[in-house]
């Protein structure tokens, strides 16, 4: 289970507060649970959890089996929260340098408007056997709708069996991915009404992908599925703990939290983060903005902002408990003068070792440099362990948002850019 560790909060926050903001997360935790609050109707991301449905999860795995098989590459169209969640998970479990035994590569389009980038993967297509999986809940987003338009055209173009390689997951109805598939008869996973975007890595829409490369969505539903019965109760719960410490800290005046990670494995995941706290927290002009940082890397980059910049940074570590990786930095063999690069001191000390070590160091000295800083530790980068992850910060989320007095589950600001953009092209 995931272990919340707030010492370095402590020196910054007045205990009296931080209970005020404990009693506040308790009646928020409830407006979640019976679904009484701002967007209440759309908690179907927990109803999925309480009540699996066992036909769709082994629809998905046959499904994942299939693509196994026949695929060298799956290409998953989607944006926001129509692909972070898959990447996430893809990334977290996956090898940095390859990926899973038995796994076709999996891609991702439709998640910018790079003209470049769609190009490039057009050609690396050539000679492939592709699959695609397009996921868009409204149909009607224009990013994976341009993408999914020129992918599909190249598979109509090179496959007989093209309409069998696509696999859409939509709205249970409406938008244009409906009537695609009304014409050519795709496989057709649906998004629930009442799970929105940034909340639905549990649904087909991250489940598929997430089988596809080899990872066991049993383990990941399961450790989510765990995760929200230990937080059903508001005693001694981390979420709100979490919700609550973040709470006091934006009302002293706080605008950025910054989540911090030391295995680039991660990195997806801090991305799905970002949006998840970006797009639940950020409107009626308040939240505190989501940033990714990825250390010991960044700590060559902001970190001197972090340590000495405007006083406006709370932080997360999101750190994991044991890695499995046993690398350990080497003796130097043989003769001849000793300690050239002056690494002798860690002969035979494990990188996990270091790593923790730098993330000790930098907490403290951010501690010390005037940043509240709490640390989340994963037990391990597993299935069960990010599931457990998911549900926790989609719970965090809800009842920070409800903090906040805004209603966590919509995101109206979105549209404004749209529209400007659709003016510009001509959209009526
Ligand atoms: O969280 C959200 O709701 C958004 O990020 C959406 O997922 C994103 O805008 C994509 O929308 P759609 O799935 O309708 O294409």
């Amino acid at each position: 289970m995931l272990r919340l560790d707030y010492e370095h909060i402590l020196p910054f926050v007045d205990p009296d507060d931080l209970d005020r903001q404990l009693v506040g997360a308790r009646d928020a935790h409830r407006l979640l649970i019976e679904k009484s609050g701002p967007g209440g109707d759309a908690t179907g991301w927990r109803d999925l959890l309480i009540q699996p449905d066992e036909a769709l999860l082994q629809d998905i795995e046959e499904t994942a089996r299939r693509i196994r098989e026949e695929a060298d590459i799956l290409i998953c169209i989607g944006i926001g929260g129509s692909y972070l969640g898959a990447e996430a998970v893809i990334q977290a479990l996956s090898p940095s340098l390859g990926r899973n035994e038995g796994s076709p590569e999996v891609l991702f389009a439709g998640h910018h408007m790079s003209g470049a980038y769609l190009q490039e993967l057009l050609e690396h297509l050539h000679g492939k056997s592709v699959f695609v999986n397009v996921i868009s809940k409204s149909g009607r987003t224009l990013e994976p709708a341009i993408a999914f338009r020129c992918i599909r055209q190249y598979l109509e173009k090179h496959f007989d069996d093209a309409d069998q390689r696509i696999i859409v997951t939509t709205d249970p109805q409406k938008g244009a991915l409906n009537s695609l598939r009304a014409r050519r008869g795709y496989k057709k996973y649906v998004i629930p009404g009442n799970v929105g975007g940034r909340f639905s890595v549990l649904t087909p829409v991250g489940l598929l992908p997430v089988a596809v490369a080899g990872i066991d969505i049993r383990a990941l539903f399961e450790g989510a599925a765990e995760t929200l019965v230990r937080l059903a109760s508001p005693k001694n719960n981390p979420a709100l703990l979490y919700a609550a410490i973040r709470s006091v800290l934006l009302q002293q005046g706080l605008c950025i939290d910054l989540l911090s990670i030391f295995e680039p494995a991660l990195s997806g995941f801090g991305r799905w983060w970002q949006q998840l706290f970006g797009e639940s927290e950020g409107k009626n002009g308040t939240g505190l903005f989501p940033f990714v940082a990825q250390y010991s890397t960044d700590l060559h980059s902001i970190g001197q902002y972090v340590q000495e910049g405007q006083r406006s940074l709370m932080e997360t570590f999101l750190m994991v408990e044991r890695t499995g990786n046993a690398l350990s930095v080497p003796e130097e063999p043989g003769a001849g003068p000793k300690d050239l690069d002056g690494l002798d001191y860690l002969a035979g000390r494990p990188m996990e070792t270091i790593n923790r070590a730098a993330w000790e160091g930098t907490a403290q000295a951010h501690t010390d440099g005037g940043v509240p800083n709490m640390t989340l530790w994963m037990q391990e980068i597993s299935p069960t362990c990010l599931g457990e992850a998911i549900y926790f910060f989609e719970h965090a989320v809800s009842v920070s948002a409800y903090l906040l007095n805004v209603n966590p589950f919509d995101q109206p600001g979105v549209e404004a850019y749209k529209k400007e953009m659709f003016t510009r092209l001509g959209r009526s």
